[in-house]
């Protein structure tokens, strides 16, 4: 029988919407996981135990807005969640020894092309983004992906009026469909901020149960196409 392995140590890098999913999926979930380290910004956060920023008891690790210091520290993954990303800062983190798994699609290696992004996003010109990318074997289209986000009630009346959610569509031998649609609950009411709160457990947690791939991995960049399949870790325990 293989030994259990010892837990990762891992640092939290950013204490916002998905870094606070994070953490307290580790405090309640991961004992495989031991929260050696947190990263914060805001002053206020500076200096106060990690347990009582999120909620729960403290645990005896203190949030720290000084970089070098988080740096410092021995671990084995930086779990990268902060606002804004910050390519030199992740580069003296890898430098420093440390694997790092984050949500910033800054470090997906087929990342827009900054020109793109910058007129994608210019400030105060987008309510809306229409995106469609298409994968190809042979030059043919295999498969495709197209969504549809808006910000705020108005919806274009030239585009095309899908069910709120993710159709997943194959044609073939046989053709098949399904819908797909995240939310809060289905069986009770709830307010806007759950639904929100929902949505940023499923990307937190998509990077947080990879951590153990991704410290395995082989130096370089891993990404979903080249990991395996990433579980729930408390559904699955990833046996
Ligand atoms: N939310 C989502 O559904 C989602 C989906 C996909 C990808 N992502 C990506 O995940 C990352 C985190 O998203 P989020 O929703 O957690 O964001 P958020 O709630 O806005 O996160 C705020 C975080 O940014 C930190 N921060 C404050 N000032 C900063 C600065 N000057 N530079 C860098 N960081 C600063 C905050 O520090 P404190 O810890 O001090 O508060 C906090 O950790 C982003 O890269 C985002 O693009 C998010």
């Amino acid at each position: 029988m293989t030994p259990p392995r010892p837990p990762s140590r891992v640092i939290q890098w950013g204490t916002g919407a998905i870094g606070a999913e994070m953490i307290t999926a580790i405090l309640d979930h991961r004992a495989d996981l031991d929260l050696v380290g947190v990263k914060v910004y805001s002053e206020t956060k500076h200096g106060k135990d990690v347990g009582t920023l999120v909620g729960r008891s403290p645990i005896g690790v203190l949030a720290t807005a000084d970089t070098a210091e988080v740096i410092a520290m021995p671990a084995d993954c930086v779990l990268y969640t902060p606002r804004t990303t910050d390519l030199a800062e992740v580069c003296r983190i890898l430098a420093s020894g440390k694997t790092v798994a984050t949500t910033a699609f800054l470090f997906h290696p087929r990342r827009l092309p900054s020109p793109d992004r910058d007129h994608v996003l210019r400030a105060g010109t987008t309510a809306g983004q229409r995106s469609n990318w298409v994968g190809r074997r042979n030059g043919e289209p295999l498969m495709q992906i197209e969504t549809l986000w808006t910000v705020g009630g108005e919806y274009p009346d030239h585009w095309p009026r899908p069910k709120d959610g993710w159709t997943l569509t194959i044609e073939g031998d046989p053709s098949m469909r399904t819908h797909f649609f995240s939310s809060a609950s289905f069986t009770r009411p709830a307010s806007i901020e759950e639904h929100v709160r929902s949505a940023n457990v499923a990307t937190a947690m998509q990077v947080l149960n990879a951590v153990p791939t991704v410290c395995d991995a082989a130096p370089g960049l891993a990404t979903m196409a080249a990991l395996p399949l990433v579980r729930s870790h408390t559904g699955f325990r990833n046996a």
